[in-house]
């Protein structure tokens, strides 16, 4: 094995960018391969001349597998690690030795362009589902590159905006899903993000590539830079980031800075070794010959992993399934109308570098005959913005007249979510929204199916459609997916990764969105998405974690105990109580002990599990809460922090499905906060220490060793219970400095002896 002192300065600056866009330098007198790496994330985008950066979309087939949007609503992680074992197996294929994805930035704000590509708007289901892609490819001997650490939440001016975002809001909600995938899965690579946080772009950002990533986390992978998020090489081979993508062809630069003390020689030698190593790590599946992998398998998770991402958030009078459970035959004499170009030309993945070239492609109208289903076919609109025809209405409603049942495939076009731009609005297509209207209005049994990367509004619209179905962008299989889903041959069991808020004027990041002037200020701190709309009993349309089943279930005898000072269990019995075989997601939120000194949502989500309950049949559940469930961080101790109190689990369904609330009492943390010269004369009271340092200053008083408190003037005393000891001068001229050094002292003494 190559080690990093075998190299000369020059080869180890070479191993610190790429030797092309879509791959590492080799340094071949000591055959170190120059390995492939390629876009991710939820399928392989091996652009086919393998130099130009620019040539998105002429890639070699792979399985298009939901992108983020659709994976992240099936709750299902052993499922995402299946898909990771099947993108793994491509790379193989394909000798890519790194696939870059996952991204698990959070969905701050709906209208952001990569909504489709991110998992949540809560960190701790974005961290447990996206997990399950590293640890699936990595199984296979595959690289991972999470991605974009950190803070991408929006495209508007991504490449240089300065996200600015406090200490706690970044640890609670936009690093935890990073951290918990590097702590349990360890991704061999990480991306930086192009955007500034804090006013340190990505690329040079040491607090956050070494100190929180390799200091506090233990990450021992490499870090990459996004696609030209490097400025300054030095400063960024400095701050920990391992290689530059696409290369400047700079490495001279970077021996000159070795050479002239900019980079300590240390410095490059842990960043080269860390690429020699991952380069070991890829070489036993890159040197496998022949690997072929199976597409028709690839293709059935595909199609699983769709039918696990469709979320129905609609049904009105059983209208679906269509038929009761046995596919096209049970549905016959029920005469179905499709209507809507996207049941002929799906929306399944999004736009930017994350666009796959299928093995095959699936739509609905092909999922349809196949399975030899009765139904007639309307395309009832176009997807680009062309003005509606009255032959394309006519010929839907005359659809819609002579049917039962219409499907109507509807959605955003692919032009209005992409990486590289946000959305500016929620609303779906205009000409969507009539045409749904005028339908309804001839057959009332309408199955809307909504393809879309993130929220839109449904009010006034869903209305019209007495069922619907989120089906979100399903990849190649989506077709069979949905009409798996329609004929009841599959049972929906996706909840929403995402809330639908009624209108975008209710998100809790609008005030600040997108920023100006090169700065967005994420002033909602930790309220975002439901933590904001259920602190703040804001109606929504879909609550977070919200999805229904064919099936009905039950959630009883639930227990909740504390197994440690900072931990508990929770554990419920689950009933399917009807006639099909089903899944339900139990979901744990934690309500924070009211002894806590910040502002804390009403409820977050700690802990869930997905269910698979056969008809008539009851599962138990446990789910272990760790001492990060009930923390917060804590600005003033620069840490996480469980105090001691009274906290709330609540086992639920959705965020605004509580079935059961249990209340529990936690010793705590055994963190002490030593008293200072900051500290204030009621934090000296409540102290056990200080206590008694305040009792002897007053002992002295009386005896007239100090300066005597004026115990019968009340507004002294208001005054001094949240003053800052080392103030005592205001009140008590120059006097008062010996009250505080004597606090000090006295406190001192008596932690001493304890
Ligand atoms: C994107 C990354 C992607 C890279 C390579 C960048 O523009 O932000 O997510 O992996 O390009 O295509």
């Amino acid at each position: 094995m190559v080690n990093v002192h075998d190299l000369t300065v020059e080869e180890k600056a070479s191993l610190t960018s790429g030797g092309d866009a879509w791959h590492f330098q080799p340094v071949e007198r000591l055959g170190v391969p120059g390995y492939m790496l390629t876009d991710g994330p939820h399928g392989l985008r091996k652009e086919k001349s393998e130099t130009a950066a620019l040539d998105m979309k002429n890639t070699v087939p792979a399985t298009c597998f939901p992108p983020a949007a659709g994976m992240s609503s099936s709750w299902n992680p052993d499922l995402v690690r299946e898909v990771g074992v099947a993108m793994g197996e491509e790379c193989i294929q394909e000798d890519v030795a790194v696939i870059l994805g996952p991204g698990v930035n959070i969905k701050r704000n709906p209208l952001g362009g990569r909504s489709f590509e991110y998992w949540s708007e809560d960190p701790f289901l974005a961290g447990h589902e996206a997990v399950g892609i590293v640890e699936g490819v990595q199984s296979q001997g595959i690289g991972t590159s999470l991605k974009h650490f950190a803070a991408n939440n929006q495209e508007t001016d991504r490449l240089r905006i300065d996200a600015r975002i406090s200490e706690r809001a970044l640890r609670e909600i936009y690093l935890p899903a990073f951290e918990h995938i590097v702590k349990t899965a360890q991704p061999w690579t990480i991306m930086c993000a192009y955007n500034q946080l804090n006013g340190v772009f990505g690329s040079e950002n040491r607090w956050l590539l070494t100190d929180v990533l390799r200091g506090e986390w233990g990450f021992e992978g490499i870090v990459m830079s996004d696609w030209g998020a490097v400025h300054d090489r030095a400063a960024s081979l400095n701050a920990g980031l391992n290689l530059e993508m696409p290369p400047s062809y700079t490495d001279d630069e970077i021996v000159v800075a070795v050479k002239d003390g900019r980079i300590p020689e240390e410095q490059l030698d842990r960043m080269a070794q860390g690429m020699l190593d991952l380069v070991e790590k890829a070489r036993e599946a890159m040197e496998r010959e022949g690997f072929v992998f199976d597409k028709d398998v690839h293709h059935r998770i595909a199609r699983r992993a769709a039918q696990e991402s469709i979320v129905m958030l609609k049904n009105e009078d059983g209208l679906l399934p269509l038929g009761a459970g046995d596919g096209a035959e049970a549905a016959e004499g029920v005469r179905v109308a499709v209507i809507g170009e996207f049941a002929r030309t799906p929306r399944y993945q999004g736009g930017g570098s994350s666009h796959i070239n299928p093995t095959k492609m699936t739509s609905l109208l092909d999922a349809l005959e196949e399975r030899g289903a009765d139904f007639t076919f309307a395309p009832g609109f176009t997807l680009d913005r062309s003005e509606q025809t009255d032959e394309l209405t006519a010929e839907a409603l005359a659809a819609a007249r002579a049917a039962d049942v219409v499907v109507f495939a509807m959605g955003l076009p692919e032009e209005e979510e992409s990486e590289g731009f946000d959305r500016t609005h929620l609303d779906m297509p205009a000409k969507q929204l009539e045409l749904l209207a005028a339908v309804s209005e001839v057959n009332p049994n309408v199955v809307a199916v909504l393809s879309n990367g993130s929220a839109v509004q449904m009010n006034p619209w869903q209305e019209n459609a007495k069922a619907i179905l989120e089906t979100w962008l399903l990849g190649q299989a989506g077709g069979s997916a949905v009409a798996d889903i329609l004929f009841g041959d599959a049972n929906p069991s996706g909840k929403l990764a995402q809330s639908f808020p009624l209108d975008i004027k209710d998100d809790p990041s609008m005030v600040n969105w997108p920023g100006g002037d090169r700065v967005v200020d994420y002033g909602e701190g930790i309220f975002v998405g439901y933590r904001y709309y259920d602190t703040f009993d804001v109606d929504v349309a879909y609550p977070f974690g919200y999805g229904l089943s064919y099936s009905t279930f039950t959630v009883s005898d639930v227990a909740v105990e504390a197994t440690g000072a900072t931990s508990a269990r929770v554990s419920a019995t689950v009933t399917n109580t009807s006639a099909v075989d089903g899944a339900e997601v139990i979901q744990v939120y934690v309500n924070p002990a009211d002894t806590t000194p910040v502002q804390r949502p009403v409820h977050e989500l700690k802990g869930f599990q997905k269910v698979f309950v056969k008809a008539g049949e009851s599962v138990r559940v446990s789910i272990d809460l760790d001492d990060r469930a009930f923390a917060y961080w804590s600005e003033k101790d620069g840490g996480w922090r469980v105090v001691a109190g009274e906290y709330g689990v609540e086992v639920a369904t959705s965020s605004r499905d509580i079935v059961s609330r249990e209340t529990m009492s936690l010793a705590g943390d055994d963190f002490y906060a030593e008293l200072n010269e900051w500290s204030n004369y009621g934090e000296f009271k409540a102290d056990t220490w200080g206590a008694l340092a305040v009792q002897h200053m007053l002992e002295k008083g009386a005896t007239g060793e100090l300066p005597a408190i004026p115990e019968d003037n009340l507004g002294v005393q208001l005054f001094m219970e949240t003053m800052p000891i080392n103030s005592m001068p205001v009140l008590f001229g120059k006097e008062g400095r010996r009250l505080t050094q004597f606090l000090l002292e006295d406190y001192a003494a008596e932690r001493a002896k304890a």
